[in-house]
């Protein structure tokens, strides 16, 4: 049995993580599903964008499945981390096509860090959030100690990752760790479908290379300004780009590609 379900809104895909009896938990099946779908999404010209969120309305994802990892050593670790950086969360941060997660309620570990490599987060004032690692003797390994300390800044992120403490939309909001919150969890995916609006009829060239470009900002040993360069220079050999100059000029609304 599946355990994303996935669902097509125009020219978005809606992923929901749906194991609701174990508070969306991310298992090995979950995490190969996501991976399976977001890659066969990257290069589907008929999507546009992905919105990532869980089954019911407890939890977007309680972190990763406890179950399945508590009698691992070290090797185990290591390349669960590894496997799971490399094949969903960049995978998902490097999507040319924008991601966002739409926060149902408890977003805590993994369930964080998914969120947090999304391109933008939305929730509902139920979330709560939270990387509480340390209380089971680890500490994030899906990419949270570097991508809270980014969003957030080194003390916060420290404060949040020691502690283990949970927090609130309001909180996070402040912290820059949400983009923008909604009241009632069914408001969300409406929510989160609209704020696609306003860049489903932009150039997707565009999109994907802008995407490319802000990442590189965060990237170690890479000059971002030259990527932004390069990705700025490319986009003149695009057809998006032909088309979004004419009809600029020609006073009408311009029909993108993706090409
Ligand atoms: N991994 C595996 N199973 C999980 C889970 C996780 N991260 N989070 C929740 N579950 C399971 C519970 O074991 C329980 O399963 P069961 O009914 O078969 O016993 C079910 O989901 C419901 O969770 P429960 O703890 O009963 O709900 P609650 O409302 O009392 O508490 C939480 C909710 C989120 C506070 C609590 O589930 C929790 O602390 N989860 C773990 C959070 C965590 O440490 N995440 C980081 C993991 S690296």
């Amino acid at each position: 049995m599946q355990t994303v379900v996935t669902e097509t809104n125009n020219q978005l895909l809606i992923l929901t993580i749906s194991r609701p009896d174990k508070l969306n938990a991310l298992n090995k099946q979950v995490l190969d599903e996501l991976h399976d779908i977001i890659s066969r999404a990257a290069a589907d010209t008929s999507l546009r964008g992905i919105i990532i969120t869980g089954a019911g309305r407890k939890a977007f994802a309680a972190g990763a499945d406890i179950s399945e990892f508590s009698g691992f050593g070290i090797e185990e670790g290591t390349e669960l981390a590894r496997q799971g950086q490399e094949r969903v969360f960049d995978l998902i941060e490097s999507c040319p096509k924008p991601v966002a997660a739409a926060v149902n309620g408890y977003a805590l570990g993994g369930g964080l860090e998914l969120a947090l490599a999304c391109h933008v987060r939305f929730a509902s004032k139920n979330a709560k959030l939270g990387l509480p690692e340390v209380s089971l003797g680890l500490i994030p390994g899906y990419g949270g100690t570097q991508r809270l300390a980014r969003l957030a800044g080194k003390g916060k992120a420290l404060e949040m990752i020691l502690t283990g403490k949970l927090i609130g939309t309001a909180e996070a909001l402040e912290l820059k760790l949400l983009n923008h919150t909604v009241g009632d969890p069914d408001e969300l995916l409406p929510y989160s479908v609209e704020f696609f609006e306003s860049i489903l009829d932009k150039a997707p060239m565009a999109v994907a290379a802008a995407i490319r470009s802000v990442n590189d900002c965060f990237r170690e040993g890479v000059n971002g300004f030259e990527t932004e360069i390069e990705e700025f220079g490319k986009l003149f050999g695009t057809e998006d780009f032909r088309e979004g100059t004419r009809a600029f000029l020609e006073k009408r609304k311009p029909v993108f590609k993706g090409s």
